[in-house]
């Protein structure tokens, strides 16, 4: 009788970033060939070398590695930093690279007498923030389309992911203040992380290496 390999459940986000995610994982030895058919499923695996992989959306990869519904995921250190979900982060993947900055209008001035209105989806990196600069601000919260806010007057500036910088761009906005540089992190349920320990510190370690390797090549 065949053993049953111990299975690790990896929540990926759905997306450009989670497919080069995977891509990372398959080239490191965790490949599951059925995740490339033409069809809608969320859940494939791979008993061979196992691993099952969920497509979640990218914000709610935290909450199931916390519940335990995965024992790892990959998520922005964005939402690490947003909602503190109690979980290891194990590794920077050093993919999905951005900052979370805030950005105004081209011709904004600030009044450090007034409270500054600030629109964001992440207002506890907001709140943070602000408090550090002890800067009395108005939080307004939105799921997206941030760069509207300021142009419509609803805010005087944003707190958002600037990437490429092309959507401030073209919404006549610009960075005025980095916050913190985000990039995808490999993040393990706390149980998982102790009961599952050798296969995750192994994938962890083929992770790690094929990225390093991947470095290496492009210096
Ligand atoms: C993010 C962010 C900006 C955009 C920045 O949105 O909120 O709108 O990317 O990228 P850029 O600097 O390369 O133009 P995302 O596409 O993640 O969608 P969202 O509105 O759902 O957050």
């Amino acid at each position: 009788m065949r053993s049953l390999k111990t299975m690790i459940n990896v929540a990926l986000p759905k997306g450009r970033l989670g497919e080069k995610v995977y891509d990372i994982f398959a080239a490191a030895g965790y490949e599951c060939p059925s995740i490339h058919e033409e069809n809608r499923k969320l859940i494939f695996e791979n008993e061979e070398v196992g691993v099952r992989y969920f497509w979640v959306k990218p914000s709610d990869v935290a909450i199931y590695v916390e519940r335990g519904a995965a024992d790892i995921g990959v998520a922005g250190k964005d939402i690490l930093l947003e909602y503190s979900p109690d979980v290891y982060e194990l590794c920077d993947l050093g993919m999905g690279k951005c900052r979370m900055a805030v950005a105004a209008k081209k011709d904004f001035r600030d009044n450090p007498q007034k409270t500054l209105r600030v629109a964001t989806k992440f207002t506890h990196i907001a709140k943070t923030y602000y408090a550090q600069k002890s800067r009395i601000i108005d939080i307004i919260k939105l799921n997206g389309s941030i760069e509207l806010a300021p142009i419509l007057g609803l805010s005087d500036v944003i707190v958002d992911i600037v990437e490429t910088g092309k959507t401030l761009l073209e919404n006549n906005l610009e960075p005025i203040e980095t916050i913190v540089p985000i990039s995808a992190r490999l993040i393990a349920n706390k149980a998982s992380y102790k009961f599952k320990n050798s296969e995750i510190s192994t994938l962890c370690e083929k992770v790690e290496e094929y990225c390093r390797a991947e470095e290496q090549k492009k210096k």
